[in-house]
């Protein structure tokens, strides 16, 4: 069971889709506050409870400390491949996937670049690392970039745009607008201000998250996948 914020859709779409395709039961909030989501996600844990069935609740995004462990093995299969990384770029937003990265890594080779997913990413990514064992890190080091959360969570910003026409052109590797694209603009901008060079060792993280293109148009006309302007390219 799902319990999603906001209204049902008239069509679904992105992974809308692949939850109905799953089998997966959806609860719309309609609007929602994360609070109130949180109490609607109890309320239907107990009824599950009440029905005879034992419930196991998994928290906004799936993050939870334990949650994080699995890019704690990911740290491990990155440092295989690439003993000596200096960066990895990741999109951050309810956290575990930086906070496995970042108790794998170590804070000072992790980028977070928020999506605007959550209120605080700081205290949450602090939360999350708490919570994990054997982990210690000094929390100042942390690295959570903020420049590409752009007018927030659900738009999407030009840079992100310019990053999946770039990706999708140069390398013919799609990024979904929300997470993907945030990050890969990040990365962009690092390395445009000095701040990535040339010679270091950078991993971009492709978290996923590609059934999210087939809602581009429905949730953001102004980012039309169609050519806006004339010539064989156009907008995009
Ligand atoms: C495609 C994609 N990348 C990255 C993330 C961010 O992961 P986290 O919630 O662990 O920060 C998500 C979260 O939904 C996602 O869908």
């Amino acid at each position: 069971m799902l319990v999603l914020q906001g209204q049902e859709p008239e069509v679904p779409a992105g992974n809308v889709v692949l939850d109905l395709l799953a089998g997966a039961r959806l609860v719309w909030t309609g609007p929602a506050t994360a609070e109130q989501t949180h109490r609607e996600v109890e309320r239907q844990a107990e009824k599950v409870r009440q029905d005879g069935g034992i419930p196991h609740v998994i928290p906004h995004g799936g993050s939870n400390s334990y949650a994080a462990q699995a890019y704690v093995d990911c740290s491990g299969e990155l440092l295989a491949q690439l003993p000596g990384l200096d960066h990895v770029i990741v999109a951050f937003g309810s956290g575990a996937t930086m906070a496995g990265l970042v108790a794998g890594l170590g804070a000072e080779r992790v980028i977070g670049i928020d999506t605007g997913a959550v209120a605080d990413p700081c205290a949450r990514l602090n939360e999350l690392l708490d919570g994990m064992r054997d982990v210690r890190v000094r929390h100042s080091d942390l690295q959570l970039d903020d420049s590409q959360v752009g007018a927030g969570y659900a738009a999407v910003t030009p840079a992100a745009r310019e990053a999946m026409r770039l990706a999708a052109r140069t390398e013919g590797i799609f990024l979904d607008p929300t997470y993907t694209a945030r990050a890969l603009a990040g990365l962009i901008a690092r390395v445009a201000g000095g701040r990535i060079g040339r010679k270091d060792r950078t991993v971009f993280m492709h978290t996923g998250g590609l059934p999210d293109c087939s809602v581009i148009r429905t949730s953001a006309p102004d980012c039309s996948l169609r050519p806006r302007a004339a010539g064989p390219l156009g907008r995009w």
